[in-house]
Formats: C-alpha cells, sequence, structure tokens
C-alpha cells in the first residue's frame, strides 16, 4: 500500500491579499505528508515545469526528509510514499520512476504481476531499468507505446500500456511537453480532486482535502486526462462521466477513511490487503506457488522439522500455519514464543528451518531467537509486513506479507496476511516435497483465491456483530473455544478483546473447557466458538453445550449451510475450507471493537502496549 498524489493548475490563487497559492510542489510534498500512514520507506516528487521540463527528486526515508525541487515555472507535478514490495527502500527503488531517456515519470500503487515478463521484452528492446521495483517497467512501456506511434500522446500511450499490465495498480504518469496528468485504476484505489483552478488526483482524499471537497471516484479500468480544473474520464476508450461527490469528513477522519479508528479501518481493508498478499503468487490451474523466497533448490525437500518462532498475534498465525505445514508437506512444525526459544539438543540444525513470523520484523523476542537459531547453524526464513526490517536482515531468506501499515496497535489485517502467506508457503513446502499432489494444491489455493471476498461478506454482517457485542459486551468475562484450526482463532479472539477492551477474555482448546476452565463458566460469561471447516465443528458443538448447560451464552462462527439451532448467536462464515477459521477470526475482530468502542477504550492505543516491542 503506497499514497499517490498529482496536481496540475493553481490552488488557492485567488486569495483576497493577491498573493500566490502555494506552489505545486510544496502541495504535492504537503499531500504526501497526509498520504504517509499509507507507507513511508521512501518519498519523491516529479515536476514538470515550461521552462525546465521534467525534474524528479526522491530518497528513501520519510517525506519531511525529501526536498522539493525549486523551481520557476511548475504546472504539475505528482509524488508518491512508498511501502515496499520489490526491492529494498532505496533511493533508486523511490517513485516516480522514468523511462530511458527521462522524459516520462510515472508514480504506482498497486503490484504488477507480470512485471518480470514485461522486464525481460523490454530489456531484449534495449530498455534499461534503474531499480529492482515492479513499477519501473510502465514509465519503459509508455516510452516504447510513444515510440511505436508517432502520433501517439500520453493519453493514448497510457491507455494501450494499461492493457499490458496484469494485476492491481493505480497510476500516475507526466511527461515532458505534456500539459496533462493521466491516470489509470485497476484494483487500487484512486480518487480525482476538482478544484476551480485546479485538479488533484491521490490514493486518499486525505491527500488535498484541504483543497477541496469536491471528488470523482474513478472505477476499475478507468483512464483519465487531469487538466488545471478540468478531468476526462474514459472506459474501454469512451468517455464517462463518474459524477462529482462532496466530501464530508474532516481531515483527521479522512485519513481514518471516514471510520472512528484505525483498526476499524483496517478490519475493513483485508480484502484489499489480502489481494495485495496474494497478488502475483498463486497458479491455481497448476497449484503452484510463487513465493520469491530464495533457498537454493532441493532445500525445502531436505527439511526435517521446521521451527515457528513469534510473539502475540504473530505466534497464533504460526500456530495456523504449523498445522498446515503438516496437513500439506508433512513436514513435523512445531511453535514457540520466541521469548521461550532455544535451539533444543539433539536436534539436526542444518536440517532445521526456523521460521520467524514478525508484522514489524523488529520485535526484540523475535529477533533474539532468530539469532539463537542463526548460532545454532539452523536455516532462517522471516514472514514480515516490513521491507529492510532487522528480521530481514538477519535471516536466510524473507516472504513479505504486504498487509500495508498497520497503524493499530492491534494487529488485525496482518494476521490474516501473515496466515495467508504462511498457507502459500506451506503450499510451497507440500509441492516441493511431492507430499501435495496437484488436485489437493488446486483445492487450497481456490479456497485461497476465494478468502478476499470471504472476508468482504463478514465484513457485510458488521451490523449482526454490533448487535451482539451491544448484548453481551457487559459481561464478566468471555471465553473463545476451538479445535484444531479454530484453536489459534479463538486465542486471538481472546487476546483482541482483552488487548482493547481491557475485559477479562481467554482462549482454550475446546476439549480442555471440562479439564478445569469450566468451573468458571457461568451465565455472565458467554462462549464464543469457532465452528466451521478445519475446526471439528461437531466435537466443539458438544463443548459448547457443555458450556450452555452451566447457563453460558453460546456465539458460534459456523459454516455456511450448517446451523446449530442451540446457538444463541450464530454468525456464518463463507466456505472457503481450511482458511475458514481465518475468516471467522473477522467476526472475533469485530466483535472486540464493538465492545471496546461501547466502552469508549482507547482502541487504536490501548494502554500499557506499544506496537512494536523492541525491548526484551
Ligand atoms: O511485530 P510483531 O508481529 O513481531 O509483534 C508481535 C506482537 O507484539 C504483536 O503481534 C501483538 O501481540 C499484537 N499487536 C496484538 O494485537
Amino acid at each position: 500500500m503506497c499514497g499517490i498524489i498529482g496536481l496540475i493548475g493553481d490552488v488557492d490563487a485567488r486569495e483576497a491579499n493577491g498573493e500566490p497559492g502555494p506552489s505545486v510542489g510544496d502541495v504535492v510534498h504537503q499531500g504526501l505528508a497526509n498520504l504517509e500512514y499509507r507507507g513511508y520507506d521512501s518519498a519523491g516528487i516529479a515536476l514538470v515545469d515550461t521552462a525546465d521540463g521534467l525534474t524528479v527528486a526522491k530518497q528513501s526515508g520519510q517525506v519531511d526528509e525529501l526536498a522539493v525541487p525549486e523551481l520557476d515555472a511548475v504546472t504539475h507535478g505528482i509524488g508518491h510514499t512508498r511501502w515496499s514490495t520489490h526491492g529494498p527502500p532505496t533511493d533508486a527503488n523511490a517513485h516516480p520512476h522514468t523511462d530511458c531517456a527521462g522524459d516520462v515519470a510515472v508514480v504506482h500503487n498497486g503490484i504488477v504481476e507480470n512485471y518480470e515478463t514485461l522486464k525481460n521484452d523490454l530489456e531484449a528492446a534495449g530498455h534499461t531499468f534503474t531499480s529492482d521495483t515492479d513499477t519501473e517497467v510502465i514509465p519503459h512501456l509508455i516510452e516504447d507505446a510513444l515510440a511505436t506511434d508517432p502520433d501517439a500522446d500520453l493519453l493514448d500511450a497510457v491507455r494501450r500500456v494499461e492493457t499490458q499490465l496484469a494485476g492491481s495498480y493505480a497510476i500516475c504518469a507526466v511527461r515532458e511537453g505534456d500539459d496533462r496528468i493521466v491516470v489509470a485504476r485497476r484494483g487500487s484505489p484512486l480518487v480525482i480532486g476538482r478544484g476551480t483552478d485546479a485538479s488533484f488526483v491521490a490514493s486518499d482524499v486525505t491527500a488535498f482535502l484541504e483543497h477541496t471537497r469536491e471528488v470523482t471516484y474513478l472505477e476499475d479500468g478507468d483512464v483519465a486526462a487531469l487538466n488545471a480544473g478540468r478531468v476526462q474520464v474514459f472506459h474501454g476508450g469512451e468517455p464517462v462521466d463518474r459524477g462529482v461527490e462532496t466530501v464530508e469528513w474532516e481531515a483527521d477522519a479522512a485519513e481514518k477513511g471516514g471510520y472512528d479508528h484505525y483498526m476499524r479501518k483496517e478490519i475493513h481493508e483485508q480484502p484489499e490487503s489480502l489481494r495485495q498478499t496474494l497478488a502475483g503468487r498463486l497458479d491455481v490451474e497448476s497449484g503452484d506457488v510463487d513465493l520469491d523466497v530464495s533457498f537454493p533448490p532441493g532445500v525445502l525437500a531436505d527439511v526435517e522439522e521446521i521451527q515457528i518462532v513469534a510473539c502475540g498475534t504473530s505466534y497464533y498465525a504460526g500456530r495456523y500455519a504449523a498445522q498446515l505445514f503438516e496437513t500439506f508437506a508433512g513436514v513435523r512444525a512445531t511453535v514457540e514464543i520466541a521469548s521461550e526459544y532455544a535451539f533444543g539438543a539433539g536436534r539436526t540444525p542444518d536440517r532445521t528451518l526456523v521460521v520467524a513470523v514478525t508484522q514489524s520484523g523488529e520485535t526484540a523476542d523475535t529477533l533474539g531467537a532468530v539469532r539463537r537459531a542463526n548460532a545454532a547453524g539452523a536455516r532462517t526464513l522471516a514472514v514480515t509486513n516490513t521491507v529492510g526490517s532487522t528480521v530481514t536482515r538477519e535471516t536466510d531468506t524473507t516472504a513479505y506479507i504486504r498487509a500495508g501499515p498497520e497503524i493499530g496497535v492491534a494487529a488485525t489485517k496482518t494476521f490474516a496476511s501473515q496466515v495467508a502467506t504462511l498457507a502459500m508457503l506451506a503450499v510451497l513446502f507440500g509441492r516441493d516435497r511431492g507430499a501435495l499432489g496437484a488436485a489437493d494444491a488446486r483445492s487450497v489455493l481456490e479456497d485461497l483465491r476465494g478468502l478476499p471476498g470471504a472476508v468482504q461478506q463478514v465484513l457485510d454482517e458488521e451490523e449482526a456483530v454490533r448487535e451482539a457485542a451491544r448484548e453481551y459486551g457487559d459481561s464478566e468475562a468471555f471465553f473463545f473455544i476451538g479445535r484444531a484450526l479454530g484453536v489459534p482463532v479463538a486465542l486471538e479472539g481472546a487476546l483482541k478483546l482483552k488487548e482493547i477492551s481491557y475485559d477479562h477474555a481467554e482462549g482454550f482448546t475446546a476439549g480442555e473447557l471440562k479439564h478445569g476452565p469450566l468451573a468458571l463458566v457461568t451465565s455472565e460469561t458467554p462462549v464464543l466458538a469457532v465452528l466451521t471447516e478445519g475446526a471439528d465443528a461437531g466435537e466443539t458443538m458438544n463443548n459448547v453445550t457443555e458450556a450452555q448447560t452451566r447457563g453460558a451464552p453460546a456465539l458460534g462462527c459456523v459454516s455456511a449451510g450448517e446451523a446449530y439451532g442451540t446457538l444463541d448467536v450464530s454468525f456464518s462464515v463463507p466456505n472457503v475450507g481450511v482458511v475458514e477459521p481465518l475468516v471467522a477470526n473477522v467476526y472475533l475482530q469485530l466483535f472486540a471493537y464493538h465492545v471496546a468502542n461501547a466502552k469508549g477504550r482507547a482502541i487504536d492505543k490501548p494502554r500499557n502496549l506499544a506496537k512494536s516491542v523492541t525491548v526484551e
């Protein structure tokens, strides 16, 4: 998830005192600062000037470290703040990217899935690349389109290039000598701001809200040309009218996408973030996965044991994954809380793979475990959200979860993307080791492909969850239960609720209730159960009944098509096989959120907690 902005024209040029408004460069720079929550590992600007042509300034680091070039006659500009997906956060990988001649500059949000093929073809045709990014193919394709057809202008070229790209993108392009910004959107957000003498474009309205509230939302497949105060939108080559809406939010709410809290926004971002996680990695036809992990051939097949190390929510993602590794790859997989990890005597380090799961990549306990694994001589792999983080430097290879920045202390979308990434890794392992046949792999990948849509269906049920939170939110304590893949989800559900509501919440293996915790169960302690595929729903339901017999209200996340008439509340989970418990977790996230919100808790910054725990 990156932030992009473009501006063409004069902002506030008619101020009462007759002074000129702010420069294009300054407005673009401020817009980037407003978008920094979407990514913040590098930033850049391209300005088009009637005297000097196209000027690009870009560098790794935060937006406020970027100096805006001082130019006299700038007419329009584009800018980008980056959250790395391809290539580390270096100056060269920062956007904008340019063509060979330096006449065309492009900023991009999303992932070009076929960039390797395109890059190979372009290099073979003589184009020179200077970055590791997928984005850089776009200006070169534009250059190619302009060279192929001398009558083509920037709009024609972007229209042509748009048909060559696979994946998701929001693109803004400028060209020296062309008095427009040309934009295109497919799968990544893009909104146009309509000023009197200026037009804006950005990943979201936060970027330009201080200048205009009149906006046009582009749809997938749209290409638009922006002049100062004039916008033309095309779809399939034909002009279309996308209308103009007025944004009512204030800037603070706009940054949260109109939500009251980042946590709720991030819960709702899961369909998009999961799409990014999966983009270009699933080959459903063949049952194969491409995760870019760089182990030499044969290494995965040679692994005898996988040890997953992690903390908190990431630990629960690891517990989910361990079951998938054992099922898909037939390999022994253990999960250890990172602060408790020691490489056990008697194990074979060079046939053990230690997988460190950490959203931030900076958790001290997890880094400590990685160092112990490295010292023992084990192979190490990081699963993280943060390009260039410490864990990526201290492990042999990395699989990125690509969830985009998560601001709320409570991990939500990163949990979903961790599990999805680890599930792909488990399939990769299974295929490499010959333990998972193509037909079974295809079926798992189908389920993964269905994940974003299934999560959206759950989000559409939010009102029912809010209602349940209203009814049961003031209970004495909350118990979450599940079996098999339902166990990590029950544990994660309890963690989410306790950390943001400060209520007593615990997760149990459903079968263990009767071995002790049942003593805590009363009519004041609702039980929330994972009753889906992959979670042994029938047996779990028996444990739910044990709790109900002691008076506990029972809420269940139930596979669509199944019904347990005795539940007090039933949430339907779309049928997506082994990832159903992960989808059920979205109900638990919403439940935690609404219980905590009704109590007025500091949801995004719960007391005593930090987003990244960098002390052991
Ligand atoms: O950055 P990490 O994934 O390594 O963080 C580990 C835990 O601190 C983290 O998952 C924590 O439990 C969550 N923020 C809780 O919601």
